[in-house]
């Protein structure tokens, strides 16, 4: 099984379902959604969607069932990042290879659009569960854990330290913690949904969960190496943003060959997680792209 394939497939389903979230713009408050519509669709890796119906798919559910939440999680990320790139936070101009939401459509509109997609994915689950594309229940515990874990303490929580660690010099497990909760949590966030749409217990979701945490620190020090040694046109967003940003990452820490041998070993951890899954060649793959990429 060819990796690159199966992720091109989830992301070809996700992005043809994406598309029908979005309303048309013959209406007054049409730049909102010009903007919602510019960053959504702008490309992306579209990770968090592929470990959402996989995680589905090996707990024995069918990867369209899951295909709502891959979306919702989608856009969660999306004004995750139309807002980490504002001038109040990063302050980066490009992403995912184009102009960032702000300087495409002005800072006020950015910040609407990504609040849009602060709020969607609560509706998008909801009617999954009104409609019974998964029960009534798997959609309230989804809602209540995406709320979980891209609050205070997931996402925003992590994006509030990383700011208030500008300039500074925190302790390596004091950056860890943050990675977890800026990074971590909403992949944390993509297995355990995909376990649950499937209607499978705490015995896969813990573990999917795990795989999902030690994914994510391999991926946001992944990340933090690539703002070093990428260059802006494979990476699509700016090279050297955290350095011009005072930030004090794990690679700051240690250096960039100890960071990478961390990544080998979150990654091989992460691994070791799925044995309570079958049929998970493409997990597994993932888990070493990832670990490989170059943007
Ligand atoms: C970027 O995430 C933000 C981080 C959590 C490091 P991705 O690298 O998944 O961004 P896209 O979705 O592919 O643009
Ligand atoms: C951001 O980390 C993680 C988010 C929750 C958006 P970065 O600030 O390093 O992400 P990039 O490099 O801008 O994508
Ligand atoms: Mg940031
Ligand atoms: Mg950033
Ligand atoms: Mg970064």
């Amino acid at each position: 099984m060819n990796v690159n394939e199966q992720l091109n497939e989830y992301a070809q389903m996700t992005e043809e379902a994406l598309g029908k979230y979005i309303p048309s713009t013959e209406c007054l408050q049409k730049s909102v959604i010009e903007a919602a519509r510019y960053s959504l669709s702008a490309g992306g890796k579209r990770i968090r969607p592929a470990l959402v119906m996989e995680f589905c798919r090996v707990c024995g559910g069918e990867p369209e069932t899951a295909l709502p939440i891959a979306c919702a999680i989608e856009m969660m990320h999306t004004f995750s990042l139309i807002h980490d790139d504002l001038p109040c936070m990063d302050n980066d101009d490009l992403r995912r290879g184009k102009p960032s939401c702000h300087k495409a459509f002005g800072e006020a509109t950015a910040l609407l659009a990504g609040d849009a997609f602060a709020i969607m994915p609560f509706e998008i689950i909801a009617k999954a569960g009104l409609k019974k594309t998964i029960s009534a229940e798997a959609a309230l515990k989804i809602s209540q854990m995406l709320a979980e874990l891209a609050g205070f303490g997931g996402m925003i929580g992590g994006q509030t330290i990383d700011l208030e660690n500008e300039n500074k010099k925190p302790p390596v497990s004091e950056i860890l913690e943050m990675y977890r909760m800026k990074t971590g949590a909403l992949l944390e966030f993509c297995c355990k949904a995909g376990c649950i749409a499937a209607g499978a217990g705490a015995e896969k979701q813990l573990p999917a969960g795990s795989f999902g945490q030690r994914l994510g620190l391999a991926f946001q020090i992944t990340d933090d190496i690539l703002d070093i040694t990428s260059d802006e046109k494979t990476l699509g967003k700016p090279i050297g943003s955290d350095k011009e940003n005072g930030k004090y990452t794990y690679v700051s820490a240690v250096g960039i060959e100890k960071a990478k041998e961390r990544v080998k070993t979150l990654t091989a951890q992460a691994k070791d997680l799925l044995t309570e899954f079958s049929d998970t060649e493409f997990l597994l793959g993932l888990a070493d792209a990832l670990a490989e990429r170059s943007n």
